[in-house]
């Protein structure tokens, strides 16, 4: 039983569980609206057209989650009985209940890499184009930016570019899974744009670090931004006065971005705190993820529930922790006093 009210939890379980803040909530009720699977939703339209600048891309489509954008992004740059290569650890592989092969009829071919990154080399050494008829020919690669079963690593502005210019001298194209861009390019102090320009189309969502209900863009050249919006239709994704969302999404890149550098210093406090313990962190936590390595994950979220802290198992042995915008320094300062108190509680470390 814990002896914490709801108001007082501390929840570290992802950058998804952020509400909406009171500006945000008011430009959602002043939103203008339409129906956008006419096209005349002027929010939506707003937001898209903000959000390709931002990416550097010539359109960009609002979609409900990021599932169904990287869904889009695959699918509208595949055909069934394609191979498409990405990370072992990347989330459309991992997390997207098997949407490339049930609903693209996609051949995942999944690559190692450290942190969830994949080297040109590794992708270089995967890749097939042939005409052999027993083959499945590759026309995409995916990468993912921040990986957030990496820790939230982030590929560099060079290393998308070198990844990118293998797949397409081979003619494949790249899909960027980009939940996290933002993240990476604050983490890297780049222009996401930056980020995003070599790859033909990326996604990004609004309802994590940025704080909105719920909505993510898929970015990227006109005819491909298309071809998406048909399959958007065919999965049931259009949305009607859908302003409401977008118009959360607008304040989200324009008063929310900023502040995601600030979950990324409570990130780095919190695990320099807990180093000074003796926790163990099996990779670098460049942005606003923390994973730690413990003997039993499920014994020490139980006991940090207790202190009304939340936190992930996401192995026997492993526990994530992600900052965000509604943990402030009295959050941070409940979290490191609650691992303290449990690791302590061990007579090892649990
Ligand atoms: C890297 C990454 N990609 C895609 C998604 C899917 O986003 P959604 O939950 O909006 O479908 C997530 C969700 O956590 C994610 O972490």
């Amino acid at each position: 039983m814990s002896i914490y009210s709801d108001t007082d939890i501390v929840d570290l379980r992802s950058d998804t569980v952020t509400r909406p803040s009171p500006g945000m909530r008011c430009a959602m009720a002043d939103a203008e609206v339409g129906d956008d699977v006419f096209g005349e939703d002027p929010t939506v339209n707003r937001l898209q057209a903000v959000a390709a600048e931002m990416l550097g891309k010539e359109a960009a489509l609002f979609v409900p989650t990021g599932t169904m954008a990287n869904l889009l992004g695959f699918l509208s740059q595949t055909r069934p009985g394609d191979a498409v290569l990405l990370s072992e650890d990347a989330h459309p592989f991992r997390y997207e209940r098997a949407n490339l092969a049930m609903v693209g009829g996609l051949l995942p071919i999944t690559l190692p890499g450290q942190w969830g990154k994949i080297t040109p080399e590794t992708l270089r050494g995967r890749i097939v184009v042939s005409d052999d008829p027993h083959l499945a020919n590759t026309t995409l690669a995916s990468l993912e930016n921040t990986v957030n079963r990496g820790g939230g690593a982030c590929y560099t502005v060079e290393e998308t570019e070198a990844f990118c210019a293998v797949a397409h001298e081979h003619g494949l194209r790249v899909h960027c899974d980009g939940a996290r861009i933002f993240n990476a390019a604050v983490a890297l102090g780049v222009e996401a744009a930056r980020l995003a320009r070599p790859c033909d189309t990326v996604s990004f969502c609004l309802s994590k670090g940025l704080g909105a209900p719920a909505g993510s863009l898929l970015a990227g050249p006109r005819e491909t931004v298309a071809r998406a919006l048909a399959f958007r239709k065919m999965l049931g994704g259009g949305m009607r006065q859908a302003g409401v969302l977008a118009a959360a999404g607008l304040y989200a890149l324009e008063h929310h971005l900023r502040d995601l550098g600030e979950d990324h210093r409570r990130a780095r406090e919190f695990r320099e705190a807990l180093e000074r313990e003796g926790a163990v962190f099996p990779m670098p936590s460049p942005t606003n993820m923390v994973y730690l390595q413990v003997r039993d994950a499920r014994a020490v979220v139980d006991r940090l529930r207790q202190r009304g802290v939340l936190v992930l198992a996401v192995a026997a042995d492993r526990i994530r922790v992600v900052f965000h915008r509604d943990i402030d320094d009295a959050g941070l300062r409940r979290a490191v006093e609650a691992f303290r108190a449990v690791l302590a509680e061990s007579q090892t470390p649990c």
